[in-house]
């Protein structure tokens, strides 16, 4: 029986999952991949630390020995960061070697780089795992959906945020207490800046958006805000407009260009996404044939990022055996332009603090009325030293048309402070 030997770099959380899933399905390796799959050697920075997790002679803290080994054959990525991770995948791949990785930070910055590497050496580079953990995402968009123009790609691809704000919502937990939480789960990124702040979210917006739409879409060309300003307020008006706040990803491909950002959302608790509660994940696409398509499942944490992983590197071994491997590359023949976020359209929730006093309603109606932007829904209570909480919904506008609106609003005396700012889906 043939034997594939593979090396795997970083033993912490997804790392330990993979490890423990080619233990746990062993011997069924043949039948499924067509070969025998052997994890030859493993990259750690502390050997007595990785000891507790691994077979003390797999483990290595040099490089040089996995990479001069020519027996190791796939190499999987998931230690994570972007250096010494981008050379050490950009080594391998002119060495021959096929590599999976789950490391989205990496694959938004130089993913075009490291597939052309992959397609001038004949290899496989597969990075299932780096959006959505566990749900199969991006092998459907290049493959089952391949004959489509999809044209939305939308969901929730943080399990941390989804994870925070449904403990905000349904447990009234804060939020630091319930990052906390997050963490011990194995759910946060080593920084949770990442998580709270969009930029994982992000990350994984422009991995799904390039390869949906045919055409590169970078971080740096997506929006990010996170949801370390969301309060426990926000959600608690947010449900009397019988509404939930969800981190959405949105990447759009419209007449004007691709839209690729990420936000905080109210969405009615109708809709099927307010209902992904705690770590999971779920992505709504949309395609000219195929039409709506949801996937939903586990998207963070070691066994279900360890699925995807395991599902690569079947794959390639499997491409290895019929000799076809590098057969699903890069799929960016396009060059779209990518929209700034003033040119997009959205609904807005705000909450603000104004002066108790006749006219000010009608005074903040007129800057938005004269900005072109239109209110759908007002709700005002909490009067406190003369000051009354506002809060309002727009209709749809122009974002650039919006910002005029709050800037006019920011400078008036009658306006206390505005709290909060949140798009409405
Ligand atoms: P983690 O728990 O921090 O594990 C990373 C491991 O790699 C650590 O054990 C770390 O060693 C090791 N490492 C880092 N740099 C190294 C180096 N230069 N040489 C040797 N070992 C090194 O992170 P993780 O959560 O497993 O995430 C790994 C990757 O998967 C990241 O790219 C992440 O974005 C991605 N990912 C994670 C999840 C998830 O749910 N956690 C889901 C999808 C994708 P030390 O322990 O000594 O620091
Ligand atoms: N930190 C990420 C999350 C891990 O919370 O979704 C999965 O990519």
């Amino acid at each position: 029986m043939k034997k594939v030997k593979v090396a795997i770099l970083g033993l912490g959380t997804v790392g330990g999952g993979v490890y423990k899933l080619l233990e746990r399905r062993r011997d069924e390796m043949p039948q499924r991949a067509g070969a025998r799959i052997e994890v030859a050697k493993i990259l750690v920075r502390n050997a007595e630390k990785a000891a507790e997790k691994a077979d003390r002679s797999l483990l290595t803290t040099d490089w040089r020995e996995i990479i001069e080994d020519e027996s190791i054959s796939v190499i999987i990525e998931v230690m994570g960061g972007l250096e010494p991770a981008g050379s050490y995948i950009l080594e391998a791949l002119r060495a021959g070697r096929h590599v999976v990785s789950a490391n989205k930070d990496l694959i938004a910055e130089r993913g075009g780089e490291l597939l052309q590497a992959a397609k001038e050496h004949g290899c496989d580079f597969l990075f299932e795992a780096s959006v959505a953990g566990g749900i199969p995402i991006l092998r459907p968009l290049k493959e089952c959906l391949a004959g489509n123009e999809i044209t939305d790609v939308m969901g929730i691809v943080n399990g941390t945020t989804n994870f925070i704000l449904t403990k905000m919502s349904d447990e009234g937990m804060e939020f630091s207490d319930a990052l906390a939480v997050a963490q011990e789960l194995g759910y946060a990124e080593a920084d949770p800046t990442a998580d709270v702040e969009g930029l994982d979210a992000g990350r994984k917006v422009a991995i799904m958006a390039s390869i949906a739409f045919h055409s590169r879409v970078g971080f740096s060309d997506v929006y990010t805000e996170g949801i370390s300003r969301i309060s426990a307020k926000d959600i608690k008006y947010a449900r009397e407009l019988g509404c939930d706040i969800k981190l959405l990803g949105v990447a759009r491909n419209t007449e004007e260009g691709i839209e690729a950002r990420v936000h905080p959302m109210l969405i009615p608790s109708t809709h099927p996404l307010a209902s992904v509660k705690d770590s999971f994940n779920a992505v709504f696409v949309h395609g000219d044939a195929v039409d709506d398509a949801m996937f939903y499942g586990r998207g963070a944490g070691e066994m279900p990022t360890a699925s995807a992983v395991v599902g690569d590197l079947i794959d390639i071994v499997r491409d290895m055996e019929w000799g076809c491997t590098g057969r699903i590359g890069c799929g960016c023949y396009r060059d779209l332009p990518v929209k700034k976020i003033g040119d997009t359209e959205s609904r807005y929730f705000i909450r603000l603090h104004a002066r108790d006093r006749a006219g000010v309603l009608a005074s903040i109606a007129s800057i938005f009325g004269n900005n072109g932007v239109s209110i759908a829904q007002l709700i005002q209570k909490n009067t406190k030293d003369g000051f009354a909480e506002i809060v309002l919904v727009t209709d749809t506008v122009k974002e650039c048309h919006f910002r005029d609106a709050m800037t006019i609003l920011e400078g008036m005396s009658v306006i206390q402070k505005i709290s909060s700012i949140i798009r409405v889906l």
